[in-house]
């Protein structure tokens, strides 16, 4: 009879999970030696903002450090939509699912709409399918003005940059800006092997979700601007929004950290192969893996019991009630934890 084991958890709940890099703790000790002008006056702050335009080749580049990917979001898109317009995004997208319409509350009523797409990705299609029902210059409609690309999508599918561009080039043919939400932004670019320079060249994309807390920092997201009329409203749309840390050379420095000699392509590519075997692994099981893992998530079809049998052996993954499980790999994610995964989870077969 199946006996259930107490083991030590082996975590793939998510990359939130993980804890801050060792890189990003020592910038955080080196930034706490002297006093500082507060409110971004800071060397690391002004230090920041060459990193960027440098990074994205882009002499408009502003980076703006928030805490969370959630205020990066909402936040910029509230800078890029009018309160009459609408955001159009996957349906799947986490703006629209998973931040509680925080983007419509900034935005003074902007709207999300969601569409449909093939593997959790918009389509040229989709957008002009959204563009035909749309009423424009009618005022009973919002009117679309901003697309986000989620990258990758909340269920680990990727965009090319060939992809990025053809929906780029739709959307800009009706006007609309392009927002990333870029979240894991880092395990695309390391996974396509595609440099951040190139994604803003072909997305044209106006200002991007840029994620840090997923892949090492601590508590040190950021919004990139490539637009200078974004970067004024953010200016003060964040400080109303209670998102201009007095102390932030702290998440500057973080970020300065986390960007140096590509510490975030190295931490995502990590992330990324631990998946590949991980989720090779299941595939040689048998287990049904329902989309390809192109960056550091798996999505598996179980049912409630076998996933219960799972963690009752140790292994720790987002369960969801639809009957799919989600396992997430970090940059903290070692190989002998996959190794051990694999092995606990041969057991049950
Ligand atoms: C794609 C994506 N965007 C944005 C966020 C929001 O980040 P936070 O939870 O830090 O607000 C998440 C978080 O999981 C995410 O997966």
């Amino acid at each position: 009879m199946y006996q259930p084991v107490m083991m030590t958890p082996i975590d793939f709940r998510s990359d939130n999970t993980a804890g801050a890099a060792p890189e990003i703790l020592e910038a955080l000790k080196k930034a706490n030696t002297e006093t500082a002008p507060a409110y971004g006056q800071d060397r690391w702050t002004l230090e920041l903002q060459e990193r960027v335009r440098e990074l994205f080749a882009n002499p408009h580049a502003q980076a703006f450090p928030v805490m969370s990917g959630t205020a990066a979001n909402s936040l910029v898109l509230s800078a890029m939509c009018p309160p009459w317009g609408s955001i159009l995004c996957h349906e799947s997208a986490h703006i629209l699912q998973s931040e509680c319409n925080a983007t419509s509350m900034f935005g003074g009523g902007a709207s999300i709409r969601g569409l449909a797409g093939n593997g959790h990705l918009l389509t040229p299609e989709s957008l002009q399918d959204a563009f035909k029902n749309t009423g424009w210059g009618d005022n009973h409609q919002s009117q679309p003005s901003v697309l986000s690309l989620t990258l990758p999508s909340d269920f680990g599918t990727s965009y090319t940059l060939d992809q990025i561009s053809a929906l780029s080039e739709t959307a800009k043919q009706r006007g609309l800006s392009i927002h990333v939400d870029g979240a894991r932004i880092a395990n695309v670019l390391a996974g396509q092997k595609i440099s951040p320079a190139q994604l803003v060249r072909s997305s044209g994309v106006s200002a991007l979700s840029l994620g840090g807390v997923k892949n090492g920092t601590l508590s040190a997201d950021a919004i990139v601007s490539f637009d200078p009329r974004i970067s004024e409203q953010l200016h003060y749309r964040l400080k109303r929004a209670g998102h201009i840390a007095s102390k932030m050379r702290f998440q500057s420095a973080q970020l300065i950290a986390y960007l140096q000699d590509d510490l975030w392509l190295r931490q995502a590519a990590r992330a990324n192969a631990a998946m590949a075997r991980l989720s090779a692994g299941f595939m040689d099981m048998g287990w049904n893996v329902l989309h390809p893992c192109s960056v550091n998530m798996a999505f598996v079809q179980m049912d409630e019991s076998f996933a219960q049998r799972l963690w009752d052996l140790g292994l720790l993954f987002h369960r969801h009630p639809t009957g799919w499980a989600r396992f997430v790999t970090s940059f903290a994610t070692r190989s002998e934890d996959v190794d051990e995964a694999l092995r606990r989870a041969s057991s049950l077969r």
